[in-house]
């Protein structure tokens, strides 16, 4: 731990400067405001049996933010675009089929069908995107999840090869800011594979921009070449899935907002017992909300979710979100983690429980309709950490997991606050702002303090609202900070 303590410490290492909109007073200043994860209220509109859609325009409120806010009102696009791509493709669908589709198709076609996906062909965060996460709030997010792992690569013997792998590496901001606060700890970062899961074109060519790659120069040679990142000298790799990272290595897998762009399907309890949520095209060829009539294929994942809550849990339920690609993704990483040693990080926005109505769309820093446009907005879910534990248990029984803890806990166990402090040291004004509003907003509970803007523009400190989990391998014991 001595040397984590050290990189922690560093006065001198490189500041990512962000600019800071806000003055703040003092860092000893903090103000708790209560979770808003109670909130569990439709933010759908929803047709049973054909009837007509009650979609309301309604004002939309600016966020400025990350996507972890539920139960806004949402805005609609008054554009007058003639159909996308997009809107085409589904209603090929649902006429194809000759019925609606659940929402987890939707969902999945809008943010990464490989032509037109939300995903696909943009940048889509920071104040020129969509919406922020905390990789691009600060450095010192991707650099404690360096400590993160390199705690857990202390207790692994310190191999000398190991995968690091991150599944939706947006950006790639979190992986460079760890690779740079990690640069001194050689044996560490020489031992690294990365292998970055990205469905996304465009934000594969971002990464690897990022990561300042280089292609290795090989002196002619016949052998295949590998693609470098600089800022440690380690080789990086690009796949679709987890599946085709190659095992064999001791690994490490960073999963952040990454759980809630998978699909969910969405049910909701009706006299007739519990019925899927479909997609429908109405008459007036909107998109809009129908119950199935009977089960479908996805009631099997319900039930399964269901025999893992409490009884208590589900009786004052009206609606319900599965997501059986989570489910899926977790026992191919506790197989992995099985087999091959290591262990994955999750951090998203969720519950520790069942996930009622979540599901929600953002654009341009927006609330907005759910079916208003696909493909131009922005669609997540909260994260089902509870149903993550069971499905990692259910996998493997060589795997332990651990958690949640709040992100407030995580980085603050970790040492964010005397991060913060050195890099206080040797900084300009402007980057102390930043720094101080990057701690706060990371680590904040509710509204994040020393909003001096309107209240209804006040960022949102992501401190207790996002949750942390680790699955690991139980030869290694109980990880960091985990204990
Ligand atoms: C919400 S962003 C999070 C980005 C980054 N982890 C961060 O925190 O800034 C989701 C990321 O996962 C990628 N992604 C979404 N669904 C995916 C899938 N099914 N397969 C591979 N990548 C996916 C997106 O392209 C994007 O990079």
């Amino acid at each position: 731990m001595h040397q984590l303590r050290r990189l922690l410490l560093q006065p001198s290492s490189p500041l990512r400067v962000l600019s800071a909109k806000k003055s703040l007073a003092s860092l000893k200043r903090c103000s708790h405001f209560s979770s808003s994860s109670e909130s569990q209220i439709s933010n759908s509109h929803l047709i049973e049996h054909s009837e007509e859609k009650p979609n309301e325009p309604a004002t939309g409120t600016t966020i400025s933010v990350d996507r972890s806010g539920l139960y806004n009102p949402t805005e609609h696009s008054h554009e007058q675009n003639s159909e996308s791509e997009l809107v085409k493709h589904l209603k090929g669908i649902i006429k194809f089929r000759g019925g609606p589709i659940s929402v987890a198709e939707y969902m999945e076609e809008v943010l990464t069908n490989p032509k037109a996906g939300f995903y696909i062909n943009r940048d889509v965060f920071g104040a020129e995107g969509d919406f922020i996460t905390s990789p691009e709030v600060s450095q010192m997010f991707g650099e404690m999840v360096g400590v993160w792992a390199m705690c857990l690569w202390e207790q692994m013997g310190q191999p000398n090869k190991v995968n690091l792998v991150e599944l939706g590496p947006g950006r790639g901001t979190l992986i460079a800011d760890l690779l740079r606060g990690a640069s001194k700890f050689k044996n560490f970062t020489e031992s690294l594979n990365i292998h970055l899961v990205e469905c996304s074109p465009t934000l594969q060519k971002l990464q690897h921009h990022n990561l300042k790659c280089t292609e290795e120069d090989n002196n002619g040679e016949n052998v295949e070449k590998r693609t470098i990142s600089t800022l440690a000298g380690t080789p990086v790799s690009w796949h679709s899935a987890l599946e085709q990272v190659p095992s064999g290595l001791p690994t490490i897998i960073i999963a952040h907002e990454f759980y809630d762009a998978l699909p969910v399907h969405q049910f909701q309890r009706a006299s007739r017992g519990w019925c899927e949520k479909l997609v429908d095209v109405a008459e007036d060829s909107s998109f809009r909300f129908v119950l199935s009539p009977q089960p479908t294929p996805a009631s099997l994942f319900l039930m399964k979710r269901c025999k893992w809550a409490a009884a208590e849990e589900m009786t004052k339920l009206e609606h319900m979100e599965v997501c059986p690609k989570a489910m899926e993704l977790t026992s191919t990483i506790a197989k992995r983690i099985s087999s091959d040693g290591g262990g994955a990080l999750i951090i998203d926005y969720g519950l520790n429980g069942v996930v009622s109505d979540s599901l929600q769309a953002i654009r341009k820093h927006k609330f907005v309709d759910i079916l208003d446009n696909p493909g131009s907005a922005d669609l997540s879910a909260y994260v089902d950490f509870a149903s993550i534990r069971h499905s990692a248990e259910e996998a493997s029984e060589d795997v332990s997991v651990h958690g949640p803890i709040t992100q407030s806990q995580f980085l603050g166990f970790l040492g964010i606050n005397f991060r913060v402090e050195a890099l206080l040291q040797n900084c300009t004004e402007e980057q102390a702002e930043s720094l101080r509003t990057g701690y706060w907003r990371l680590v904040g509970d509710g509204e994040a303090p020393f909003w001096d803007g309107p209240d209804e523009q006040a960022p949102i400190g992501m401190g207790t609202r996002y949750l942390a989990m680790t699955i690991v391998n139980k030869k290694q014991g109980v990880p960091a900070p985990f204990q």
